[in-house]
């Protein structure tokens, strides 16, 4: 069969990664894929981004399996389109897709159907979301409406913060969020305390079954520090997450939501992914939906699973209920993503930086791509996050001594990364 994976980043280069060991996979095209894909003997890049050219694409080529990684093309309707055409592909709706492309939505849809979230209001009038902090005090936090590339959230510790990020996201819009129907609008939510954690699942309409459990680092700098960016590296396990917390995050979270979408008329197919702050208690809450895996959290969890993917993902899109006797084998050591960022991540990346010194891939260190290009033989820059340096271990601690140990000749000019990925979950 052959398999078509949208998306450039080092998500999909994970993801192509896995689906060309499936002995079912004939050849696996990523659309349009970055430097890692293009040098993979096993992965072929296909310049076009385009919806519909994408979907005329798979016509002709025959495409048995689309795998969309990315928001954007999910809430543009990628997945409406192909299936218009008898073409399967694993992802949301574009109505669906709503969970991530709208937390005015998301937020609506979590108090309706009594998914346990932070308490919120949405406005689209500065004045009235003005008045609502002042009401309402600091810390809190202010969300653009939009798809923002995970910049669009403003954890304000000060009144002051939040309302200069009312004015950022309703008058200005530096943030480049990408509005939906009606304008720019905020939703203005309670501060949560707790322990962070990504739970994502394989969702075929109904059933849905977890993933292994990853937990990211959002800030820019060791410590936990600086702006909030993408994700700048990631592991699996979570320890945070236990078996308790597992059951009440299935239980209260994500089957509630799988059967609420379906109640709605907008049945939730494709990856889930829950991003939760877990309290003193044990009690999970959502932060956000995203309708998509992770990035980098897929990295260090695609590395773990034992499992042919597209087995997982064609039990998903069968649509008859048989994912949910869908068991997926997991390698019982941990595995821990360091991403590279460029100079300038994540305002004003710098782009065309040459790469020297990648290390050949192994089965238990592998350096996937994002943001790079080959060109002339040389590997560039071309994006905010570069690379994601993931490696298995015994241990979180041992999969961190691995991937700081892959990523030392690695050099670029003006490269960032943390020096503490994983430091909630090793021991002292
Ligand atoms: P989001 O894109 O909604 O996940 O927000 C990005 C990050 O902001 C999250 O990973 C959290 O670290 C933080 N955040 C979002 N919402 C809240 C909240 N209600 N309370 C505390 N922190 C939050
Ligand atoms: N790493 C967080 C995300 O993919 O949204």
């Amino acid at each position: 069969m052959k398999v078509l994976v949208i998306g450039g980043g080092g998500r999909e280069h994970a993801l192509a990664w896995k689906l060309s060991q499936s002995p079912k996979v004939q050849a696996v095209y990523v659309a349009p894929g970055n430097g890692g894909t293009a040098r993979d003997k096993d992965l072929q890049n296909i310049a076009i981004t385009d919806v519909i050219a994408l979907r005329e694409w798979a016509q002709a080529e025959r495409i048995g399996l689309t795998v969309v990684g990315p928001e954007a093309p999910l809430a543009a309707g990628v997945v409406d389109e192909f299936r218009a055409h008898g073409l399967r592909i694993f992802g949301p709706t574009r109505a669906a897709a709503q969970l991530e492309s709208s937390k005015a939505f998301s937020k609506a849809f979590m108090k309706r159907h009594g998914i346990p979230t932070a308490a919120y209001e949405t406005f689209s009038d500065p004045q009235a979301a003005h008045d609502y902090v002042r009401a309402q005090g600091a810390p809190i936090v202010v969300k653009a409406d939009g798809l923002a590339a995970g910049k669009g959230v403003v954890v304000a510790m000060t009144e002051d913060e939040a309302h200069e990020a009312i004015d950022f996201m309703l008058l200005d819009n530096k943030l480049g969020v990408t509005h939906n129907e009606g304008g720019a609008r905020v939703v203005i939510e309670e501060f949560l305390q707790g322990e962070e954690a990504s739970f994502i699942v394989v969702c075929d309409g109904l059933q849905a079954i977890p993933l292994a459990t990853s937990q990211d680092h959002k800030r820019l700098s060791d410590g936990d520090q600086g702006p909030n960016t993408g994700g700048m590296g990631a592991y699996s396990p979570a320890p945070v997450v236990t078996p308790q917390i597992h059951a009440r995050a299935m239980r209260e979270i994500v089957l509630p939501t799988l059967q609420g979408m379906a109640k709605d008329g907008i049945p939730y197919t494709g990856f889930l992914y829950a991003g939760l702050m877990i309290d003193a208690h044990g009690q999970p809450k959502t932060l956000e939906f995203n309708c998509r895996m992770g990035d980098p959290e897929t990295q260090p969890i695609l590395m773990r699973l034992k499992s042919d993917l597209l087995d997982v993902l064609w039990a998903a899109t069968e649509g008859d209920g048989q994912l949910e006797q869908f068991e997926m084998a997991w390698d019982r050591r941990a595995a821990l993503g360091v991403v590279m960022a460029a100079a300038g991540y994540p305002l004003q990346p710098r782009k065309g930086d040459e790469i020297t010194g990648l290390p050949a891939d192994r089965a238990d260190a592998m350096v996937f791509h994002a943001g790079t290009q080959v060109q002339e033989g040389r590997v560039l820059t071309s994006g905010g996050r570069v690379l994601c340096v993931t490696a298995l271990g015994d241990s979180v601690r041992a999969a961190q001594n691995l991937a700081y140990e892959t990523l030392r000749t690695i050099r670029f000019e003006g490269m960032q990364y943390r020096h503490d990925i994983g430091f909630r979950a090793v021991k002292p």
